[in-house]
C-alpha cells in the first residue's frame, strides 16, 4: 500500500503545532525544512512515510511522531487517569505539545491514582479497542502489598469464578494469586472492573496497602524505565501486548 499523502499544515496542526494560519506563518518564515530543504508552502502535501519525523524539521527539532502513537509509561503514584480531573494528570508526564494532538492521546484503561507501573496511552482507537476488548484476553499482572497476613485460601477463592464483588451482578473471571510471603503477592487478571485488585481483597476481609502493575499482556514493564518517565512502544512491543501470555 502506497503512503498516504496530506496538506502539511492539517498533519502540523493535529500533532499540535498552532493554527494552520500560524504554521503557514512558520513555514514563510523558513522554519519548516525536509531533507535539509526549506518547504515554502504549508498547504502543499507531504507524504506521511514512517520516517518523516527523522527529515521534517521544525523549528530546529525534528517532527513529532506520526498518528499510529504508542506510549508505554511507567505512571507514578499521585497522578490520574483523566483528560480533566483536578491534580496532576498523566498527561502531564508528557510533551506540552502532545496535549494537543488529534486524534488524541488516550489512556488503554486506568489505573487508580494509588496504582503505579505500566500504563500503554495510545491514540490509534482501534488498537485501544483491541487491548481492553474482552475477547483479547490481555492479563494484567499486579504486585500487591497486603495490610494483613494472607490466610491461605484467597488463591482458591480468587480462582473460583465465583468471587462477587459488592454491588455486582456478575462474579469475576478467574483470577490467579501466586504468594510471595506472608504480605506480598501477584494477581494476575484479565478483566478491568473499577478498583478489582483493591475490591478482591476488601471481598476476603484484607486491604491493599501498595499496588503496582508490572505487566500487560506479553510486555513486562522495563527495568529501566523510571517512575514517570514513557517510550515510544515499537510495533514488536505493541505485538507483545496483544501475544498470549
Ligand atoms: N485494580 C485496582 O484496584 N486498582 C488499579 O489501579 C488496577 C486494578
Amino acid at each position: 500500500m502506497s503512503a498516504k499523502a496530506v496538506r502539511l499544515d492539517k498533519l502540523l496542526a493535529n500533532l499540535g503545532y498552532g493554527s494552520r494560519r500560524e504554521i503557514q506563518g512558520l513555514a514563510r518564515a523558513g522554519a519548516i525544512r525536509l531533507d535539509g530543504a526549506e518547504w515554502a508552502d504549508a498547504g502543499d502535501r507531504i507524504t506521511l512515510e514512517p520516517d518523516l519525523p527523522n527529515r521534517l524539521v521544525i523549528d530546529g527539532a525534528p517532527l513529532d511522531p506520526l498518528p499510529g502513537l504508542c506510549l508505554m509509561l511507567h505512571k507514578p503514584l499521585g497522578v490520574t487517569c483523566s483528560h480533566k480531573e483536578a491534580g496532576p494528570l498523566v498527561y502531564g508526564l508528557l510533551p506540552e505539545r502532545w496535549r494537543r494532538r488529534e486524534p488524541p492521546l488516550s489512556t488503554v484503561g486506568r489505573l487508580d491514582k494509588e496504582t503505579s507501573g505500566l500504563l500503554l496511552l495510545t491514540d490509534d482507537g482501534a488498537l485501544l479497542h483491541r487491548i481492553i476488548s474482552p475477547k483479547a484476553n490481555v492479563a494484567k499482572r499486579y504486585r500487591v502489598t497486603l495490610d494483613r497476613p494472607l490466610t491461605g485460601n484467597e488463591a482458591a477463592v480468587f480462582a473460583s469464578g465465583t468471587l462477587m464483588l459488592e454491588g455486582e451482578a456478575r462474579p469475576l473471571l478467574p483470577v490467579d494469586l501466586v504468594a510471595d510471603d506472608a504480605i506480598h503477592c501477584a494477581v494476575t487478571l484479565t478483566e478491568g472492573r473499577y478498583h478489582q485488585v483493591r475490591r478482591m481483597f476488601a471481598a476476603v476481609g484484607n486491604h491493599v496497602t501498595a499496588l503496582h502493575r508490572d505487566r500487560v499482556g506479553g510486555l513486562d514493564l522495563p527495568e529501566d524505565l523510571a517512575a514517570g518517565d514513557y517510550r515510544i512502544m515499537s510495533p514488536a512491543a505493541v505485538a507483545r501486548v496483544l501475544a498470549a501470555s
